[in-house]
């Protein structure tokens, strides 16, 4: 296939996705009952909920504060769960056995606000390094492997910006570096992708193009693909089930084209707040 610039600057084809009933003929890769998390004297979860299909994407909304990475984190055994069960991919996060946490992020692929790239490596090497997840203490120097070259290569091929392979990855637009980010995530194999906020750097035109793509990837590869969003009407075009949190409970969690924006605003009502919160 070849690569051009145009490439990059597309919006991707939305990918053919999967009915509600196709998605949930499967058993969920995620599982979360009862979960709290408390900081200190804080409970920031509280009873949360929470099912991930293979194949969907789902748009975690909130307000600020409202736990959205602090539930993120809980996946990955980055946060103090002190109730509650949390199941990722097999693993039982709140009781996880000696090297388990290691394959636990390893199957867990993570796509952040501010991408996480290493800035004076090229391209393909910050993809290569979505390979060394899983692999202990890593070597750079060490080399990569002539099949996972052709993977990384591949993978950028995917999201469409194998032309800046070999470009040092600080010389990339944001837009850019977000697919970047989104290969080397893709790397790990993932069983699951958590973005966090992954579109809050980008303009309108590319987040739309980075969702999508995300979108696509969950669909083509049967893994959930769970997203924090701040933008309504991102999170209407680009996932199918919203979940929102509200002061650390789940109070909204309905298929997309079922809410309606009156119940979603809700999320976001001043009124009723903790004090603590003004
Ligand atoms: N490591 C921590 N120690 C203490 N409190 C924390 C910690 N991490 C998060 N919190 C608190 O937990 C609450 C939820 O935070 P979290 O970062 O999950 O919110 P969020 O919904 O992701 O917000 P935003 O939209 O601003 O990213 C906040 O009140 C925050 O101060
Ligand atoms: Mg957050």
């Amino acid at each position: 296939m070849s690569v051009t610039a145009d490439a990059a600057n597309a919006v991707t084809e939305p990918a053919k996705v999967p009915t509600t009933a196709e998605i949930r003929q499967s058993l969920p890769l995620v599982t979360v009952r009862g979960l709290r998390v408390d900081y200190g004297e804080t409970t920031v979860l509280d009873g949360v909920d929470l099912d991930l299909f293979p194949g969907e994407t789902v748009a975690l909304l909130g307000a600020s504060g409202s736990g959205k990475s602090t539930l993120m984190r809980s996946l990955t055994g980055f946060a103090p769960i002190s109730a509650g069960t949390v199941r990722v991919a097999g693993h039982d996060v709140t009781n996880l056995r000696h090297g388990q946490l290691r394959t636990l992020r390893s199957d867990v692929g993570q796509v952040f606000q501010q991408f996480n790239l290493i800035p004076r490596l090229s391209v393909l090497t910050n993809v290569l390094t979505g390979a060394l997840h899983g692999a202990g203490p890593f070597n750079l120097v060490g080399g990569f492997t002539g099949a996972q070259r052709r993977r990384a290569m591949e993978l950028l091929d995917r999201v469409g910006i194998a032309y800046k392979a070999s470009e040092p990855a600080r010389s990339l637009s944001g837009g850019q570096q977000q697919r970047v980010a989104i290969a080397r995530a893709l790397m790990q194999r993932p069983r699951l992708i958590l973005a966090d906020e992954p579109v809050a750097s980008l303009d309108p035109k590319l987040a739309d193009s980075v969702l999508s793509l995300l979108r696509s990837i969950a669909a083509e590869d049967g893994i959930p693909v769970l997203v924090s969003l701040h933008v309504l009407p991102l999170a209407l075009a680009h996932s199918d089930r919203i979940v929102g949190l509200r002061h650390g409970e789940m109070v909204v969690s309905d298929a997309t084209s079922r809410l309606d924006a009156g119940v979603l605003a809700t999320l976001y009502d001043e009124e009723d707040r903790d004090d603590d919160d003004r």
